[in-house]
């Protein structure tokens, strides 16, 4: 039977959904070949494993014309200086996708293959990604960083384009913070 309309109410503390689909939790393990330093990876692994960020779901199906919405929470984390971060994605048939910060601070990294951008994300702050632009979210703070993505039920998830062409650029703690600006983020 098709998805009937419906609100949903979350929970801010523990990012619950009710109505709730499915709850996907990745660790360090899942995000092999990801990060720069793989001996600071591997270590991480071997030492608890744990658990970089989750992904909550409404009920709404990943089929076409309907619009799937989803929690993201990355915890706070570094592994070989490198901020914590989802594995990072194309979408195979190519359509735009809107974050919305919820809490904490974190970016929002785009790679078309040629230009990387870097978009601030604060609680309030709509992230627009264009189609074809693979995506990574990173966590650059001390908090859980967590946001809502809406995105179209076609659009599927092609994580290996990431893996063979990387995103661009990485995000790392600044050695010498800048002042002023609250600025502890070294991209390059
Ligand atoms: C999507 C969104 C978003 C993303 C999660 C986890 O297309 O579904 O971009 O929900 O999947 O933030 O990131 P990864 O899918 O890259 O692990
Ligand atoms: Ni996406």
């Amino acid at each position: 039977p098709p998805i009937q309309p419906f609100s949903i109410s979350f929970g801010a503390d523990n990012a619950t959904l009710e109505p709730q689909g499915q709850v996907l939790t990745r660790r360090m393990s899942d995000l092999e070949g990801l990060f720069a330093d793989g001996d600071a990876w591997a270590r991480a692994v071997a030492d608890g494993d744990p658990v970089v960020y989750t992904v909550v779901s409404s009920p709404v199906p990943e089929v076409p014309r309907e619009l799937p919405q989803s929690i993201t929470t990355i915890y706070p984390g570094e592994t070989g200086g490198e901020f914590w971060m989802t594995k990072g994605h194309q979408h195979p048939d190519p359509q735009g996708e809107i974050y919305l910060g919820l809490d904490g601070h974190g970016g929002l990294l785009l790679f078309d293959g040629e230009r990387a951008e870097w978009l601030e994300m604060r609680p309030g702050t709509i992230g627009y990604i264009p189609p074809s632009w693979a995506h990574r979210s990173i966590n650059v703070g001390d908090e859980p960083y967590r946001f809502l993505a809406v995105y179209p039920g076609s659009a599927g998830h092609d994580y290996g384009w990431v893996v063979a062409h990387g995103m661009g650029l990485r995000a790392r703690r600044a050695s010498a913070p800048r002042t002023g600006n609250g600025d502890t983020t070294h991209v390059d």
